[in-house]
């Protein structure tokens, strides 16, 4: 998703990593354990966001919430007079409360606006297949 972002709009992709949530079965099992926590090891901590004009911010949903790296970001940042757009995908649901529990932390750190945009893939079984989930995540952002 946040590949196809990038490319739409010619932007810098920057990946926010967790080794605690790295792909496997530890980062798995890592994150049903942990996925209330916002206190996470990222890299990079911070970045300098005064040359972008606007930011997208991506993570998955983990148990209706965004994930704790997410979180750990928003937290460490400023986004000073900023668009802020935010995207997920998800399987099933998410919490609308915890969405705008993450808006009112980007704007504490004082984002000029936020903006949630979100696809359901679907749960295993029944997803989008990945052509047809490039293809929403085009129609989604084509007004930005
Ligand atoms: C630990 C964990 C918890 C999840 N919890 C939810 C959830 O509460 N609601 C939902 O819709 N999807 C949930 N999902 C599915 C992810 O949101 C889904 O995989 C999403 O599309 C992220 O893409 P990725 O798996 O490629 O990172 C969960 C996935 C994991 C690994």
């Amino acid at each position: 998703m946040a590949n196809k972002i990038a490319e739409m709009f010619d932007a810098e992709l920057i990946n926010i990593e967790a080794p605690k949530y790295e792909i496997g079965v530890t980062g798995l099992v890592n994150a049903a354990m942990s996925f209330q926590d916002h206190e996470v090891e990222i890299t990079p901590q911070t970045i300098d966001f005064a040359k972008y004009n606007k930011i997208y911010l991506g993570s998955p949903i983990w148990f209706y919430r965004p994930s704790p790296s997410i979180w750990k970001f928003a937290e460490n940042n400023r986004f000073d007079g900023k668009d802020v757009v935010f995207f997920n995908s998800y399987n099933s649901n998410y919490g609308q409360n915890y969405i705008d529990e993450f808006k009112s932390l980007v704007m504490k750190h004082d984002a000029k606006s936020f903006e949630h945009k979100a696809i359901i893939r679907g749960r295993m079984g029944s997803q989008l297949s990945t052509e047809e989930f490039l293809n929403e995540v085009t129609t989604l952002f084509a007004e930005n």
